[in-house]
């Protein structure tokens, strides 16, 4: 799909294709809306008139081949009670979603009077909406592809619209770099193939380095290898940097990179197993922070770490009841195999403090059933030791609509993890609070660093989704929250 800026032109109206305006609620046209209206002598004002339509957002109503324009259809689009940025987002993102199988294969997004901030974001609103992971389809019949070739954002200022555009550019691909990897099936993305895609990444200005079992042995992350000696693929531990401020003291970001869960020995019931592929959702993410944040050339350091494993049951996989010895020299008994996650970021949050030294680290793991169970699919839950780290990323999560709840973490409940044989066992006892057990799990691994946990098992996939800028499928939740968060507090 193809975005660009043109110079919106009051006086005349786009010619071909799909066009869109907007309808406040409360029945208020947009000036776009108003010279459609004119030029269609009311059938803008009569349609809505026909029916329900109250500009609230999600709310359309077509015409099809109006009489007194040259477009195949227009789509007026709600954009409810305020103005803003966001709103500008979810207008093109409702409106190429309206017209994405509709035939035409042009849209117009109509944008006159908008600030060059509002274009941009709506400009990256229209991407957002049109990801599609296609790669594997090759009968999909012609009628139910997208017609959609080309968005066109008439905008006043096309020059400041570009410039506005371009750290949206750079998050929109990011975004779709972590859904790609998030969406792709087992069998391609295993561990060696992730930490090839984001090898990759290096053309960007990142710094890549991918460190092998042997590699990982020598630095004893007992913990991470045990998940992955029951697969035949190589367990990998990718560490991306971006250097983008001199000298200064690193933000870290940590990602669970399980490329597949069986659950190992303590396997998984086979209905939604096929789910497990998403497993390595936190790693994606990270990897989409650091291609934002090379791809902006943000003043910053940041450091992301990705623990990319496959856990699976074989005559050689980790048994319950095994004791492996971590990175950090902490003990930790196997009681099941399936709380594998907590396991590969034991040793990756406590290599990345020990190497990196940074201000803080945010982990972000599909970690556990039981946060969608806590907070259902729409919140994303956040653990941590630090009060100033936990509002800072709540505030970005506000701005980026990217939902998260903070859940507490009980000194007491510690005692759930303690083993009779070993320093910590990997689960609590039963299913109860079992994403705050998880959690506690890890800050033994943080070494008293400013840290947080985000438990991203709930959002990392989406289906069915009711938001225009997440298609169903991978979300590339945490991309959006974190660049937010680093823009807003540790950049200059
Ligand atoms: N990857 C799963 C968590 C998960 C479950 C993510 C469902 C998305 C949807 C994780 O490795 C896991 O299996 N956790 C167990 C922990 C339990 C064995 C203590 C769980 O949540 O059941
Ligand atoms: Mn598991
Ligand atoms: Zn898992």
């Amino acid at each position: 799909m193809r975005i660009e800026f043109v110079a919106a032109d009051r006086t005349r109206a786009p010619k071909g294709g799909a066009v869109a305006v907007m309808a406040f609620e409360g029945g208020k046209l947009s000036w776009a809306a108003e010279d459609m209206d004119k030029a269609t002598e009311g059938a803008v004002t009569r349609a809505i008139a026909a029916g329900r339509f109250a500009g609230k957002p999600g709310q359309t109503v077509e015409l099809v081949v109006p009489a007194g324009l040259d477009v195949q259809r227009l789509v007026v689009v709600g954009a409810g009670a305020d103005w803003n940025a966001d709103a500008a987002e979810r207008f093109a993102a409702q409106a190429f979603q309206s017209t994405r199988t509709s035939g035409s294969d042009t849209l117009h997004v109509l944008l006159p009077g908008a600030t060059a901030a509002e274009a941009a974001q709506a400009a990256l609103g229209a991407t957002l909406a049109a990801y599609r992971f296609d790669r594997y389809r090759t009968t999909e019949k012609a009628e139910a592809k997208p017609s959609l070739q080309t968005v066109q954002i008439h905008t006043d200022d096309v020059k400041a619209a570009d410039a506005a555009f371009a750290p949206l550019k750079a998050l929109g691909e990011a975004i779709y770099f972590s859904r790609d990897l998030v969406s792709e099936p087992p069998n391609v993305l295993y561990p060696a193939e992730f930490a090839r895609r984001v090898k990759a990444l290096e053309s960007l200005g990142l710094t890549v380095e991918i460190l092998d079992e042997e590699a990982m042995m020598k630095l004893g992350m007992g913990s991470l290898l045990g998940v992955g000696q029951g697969s035949v693929r190589d367990s990998q531990l990718a560490v991306i940097q971006w250097n983008g401020a001199g000298d200064a003291q690193p933000v870290a970001f940590v990602g669970k990179g399980v490329c597949f869960d069986t659950g190992g020995i303590s396997i998984k019931p086979a209905d939604g197993m096929e789910d497990m592929k998403w497993d390595m959702g936190g790693a994606a993410a990270v990897a989409g922070v650091m291609y934002v944040l090379a791809g902006r050339k943000a003043k910053v350091n940041a450091v992301g770490i990705l623990g990319l494993v496959e856990n699976m049951p074989d005559g050689n996989a980790q048994r319950p009841g095994d004791v492996v010895t971590s990175m950090s020299g902490q003990t930790i008994e196997i009681i099941n195999t399936d709380a594998e996650g907590r396991l590969v970021l034991a040793d990756a949050l406590w290599y990345c403090q020990d190497r990196f030294k940074p201000k803080f680290m945010v982990d972000l793991a599909t970690l556990t059933g039981a946060i969608i169970i806590s907070l259902g699919n729409d919140y994303a839950g956040l653990f941590s030791n630090n009060d100033a780290l936990s509002d800072n990323l709540l505030a970005a999560s506000k701005a980026e609509a990217e939902p998260l709840w903070r859940m507490p973490m009980p000194d007491p409940y510690n005692k759930q993890i303690e083993s009779m044989i070993a320093d910590l066992k990997n689960t609590g006892n039963g299913r109860a609070g079992g994403s705050i057990t998880a959690a506690l799990f890890l800050q033994k691994f943080v070494n008293g660093l400013p840290w947080a946990h985000l438990d991203i098992a709930s959002t990392a996939w989406k289906k069915p989704s009711t938001i225009p800028t997440i298609p169903d499928g991978a979300t590339g939740f945490g991309v959006r929250l974190l660049n937010r968060m680093v823009a807003d507090h540790y950049e200059g």
